[in-house]
């Protein structure tokens, strides 16, 4: 589900007028719905109710504390990539023993502040990184819990970007050394094998992939339970969402949509669970977009109009900084007016920001109502990988973020000032 609709001529968040919202937080903003993200987290919580089953939130998607705490609440674990991420995870008030962490170049600094926390588990991505766990986990005197993570080399058919399970990805240990690896790792005497992980891509829409890999990893799990007593398998994330019908409810309809189907969680989980509960093990998933994508949006102002004579572009105050889905994946997201077009007539306009660069574009030759100078435009499903992958490009402050819950707003992360830009920099004498 999600929570953005027209109300009387304006798009809401819930129950809160996202015009009204502006004229007071300025433009550019990220708008999330907390209703959204519990929806989705709840939901997928039940779909997968008759496993036991461990949500590790992909944290990457959206790490605002706010966020983070909304899912620390709901008694959600965390996926974590670097230190910075256990950091938040724990001052958001999340349980690092729920924590899993992923990536495949952990550093020394990290492997420490995670063995310190107590994390549920190191997801290692090579050999020579459990060889590493294995020997700061023996300076501290501790025992690290680590999961391999397999790459059964199953294509995603998603975006070659966002594309991670496949042989020449540079993601997990190959299928075909795997056992070795275990057996390996299992001689260690500062690691206990806990879990095996897998994670094959991101934004996949079908059903496909996900139940070949799961049935290519079933057998090599049921092997390593009985061989090394792990407890639990990982499936990783990946989950799609819908990126062009982001209003489907009866409104917004003057656009030409395209029919895209979503991957449903009952779909997910009628394929996954029968094949999952045998093994009796613990399963973690680690979804990011499918929780807070949709639960996103970023409005942005139209400053300009310039007709050339190829194109007409709407010249927008976000730019690549605030939201670069568009320029790094061509990715697609919906456009909508902040205020209910009154006809159904369009022209196609490319939507393009004030960065120096060609690819600072949110929409090329879109067919958009009209929309002029002043008015506002909600850039949707931008819930997910859309402030966290901002940067100050151009010297461009962070937008701010707020969390609209019912009829009231917060604002989560105030837009960055000047001197928040400049304030870490020395110049030396
Ligand atoms: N687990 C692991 C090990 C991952 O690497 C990822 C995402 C996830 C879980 C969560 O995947 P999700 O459920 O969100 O698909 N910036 C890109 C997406 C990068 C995904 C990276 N890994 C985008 O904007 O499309």
């Amino acid at each position: 589900m999600h929570s953005f609709e027209y109300k009387g001529g304006v798009l809401h968040c819930e129950g809160v007028n996202l015009d009204e919202l502006v004229n007071e937080t300025g433009s550019p903003v990220y708008v999330y719905s907390k209703a959204t993200i519990l929806d989705h987290y709840r939901r997928l919580s039940a779909g997968m109710s008759e496993l036991d089953c461990l949500i590790c939130y992909a944290t990457k998607a959206n790490s605002n504390l706010a966020i983070l705490n909304l899912l620390a609440k709901e008694g959600s674990g965390f996926d974590i990539v670097s230190g910075g991420e256990l950091y938040r995870v724990e001052k958001a008030g999340g349980d690092p023993g729920k924590c899993t962490f992923a990536g495949v170049g952990k550093t020394r600094e990290e492997i420490e502040m995670a063995l310190d926390a107590g994390i549920l588990s190191f997801n290692a991505e090579s050999e020579a990184e459990v060889e590493f766990i294995n020997q700061v986990a023996g300076e501290k005197g501790v025992i690290a819990p680590i999961a391999l993570r397999v790459n059964p080399n199953v294509d995603a058919k998603t975006h070659k970007y966002i594309s991670t399970g496949k042989s020449e990805n540079k993601f997990g240990i190959d299928f075909s050394i795997i056992r070795e690896a275990y057996e390996r790792a299992s001689k260690l005497p500062h690691i206990k094998v806990q879990g095996l992980q897998m994670h094959i891509g991101s934004q996949l829409t079908s059903i496909g992939p996900f139940e070949e890999a799961v049935k290519k990893v079933v057998p090599l799990v049921e092997e390593l339970k009985e061989r090394y007593g792990i407890e639990f398998f990982s499936i990783g994330g990946g989950m799609g969402i819908v990126y062009t019908d982001s209003l489907a409810s009866g409104v917004g309809q003057w656009w030409d949509k395209k029919e895209e189907k979503p991957l449903t969680i009952e779909e997910y989980a009628s394929t996954l669970v029968p094949l999952l509960k045998p093994l009796d093990l613990k399963i973690i998933l680690e979804p990011g977009r499918f929780m807070v994508g949709n639960a996103g949006i970023m409005i942005t102002e139209v400053l300009y109009e310039k007709r050339g004579s190829a194109k007409t572009f709407k010249i927008v105050d976000a730019g690549m900084n605030d939201l670069i889905r568009p320029a790094l994946y061509e990715g697609h997201h919906d456009i909508v007016p902040v205020k209910e077009p009154s006809s159904f007539a369009t022209e196609p306009v490319d939507i393009v920001g004030p960065v120096c660069e060609s690819g600072d574009f949110f929409a090329q030759n879109r067919e958009l109502p009209e929309i002029q100078a002043g008015d506002r435009i909600a850039i949707l499903s931008a819930g997910a990988y859309g402030f966290v992958m901002a940067s100050n490009y151009n010297t461009r402050r962070f937008p701010p973020e707020v969390l609209v819950d019912g009829e009231k707003s917060h604002i989560i992360r105030p837009r960055q000032s000047y001197e928040d830009l400049v304030s870490a920099e020395v110049i030396p004498d």
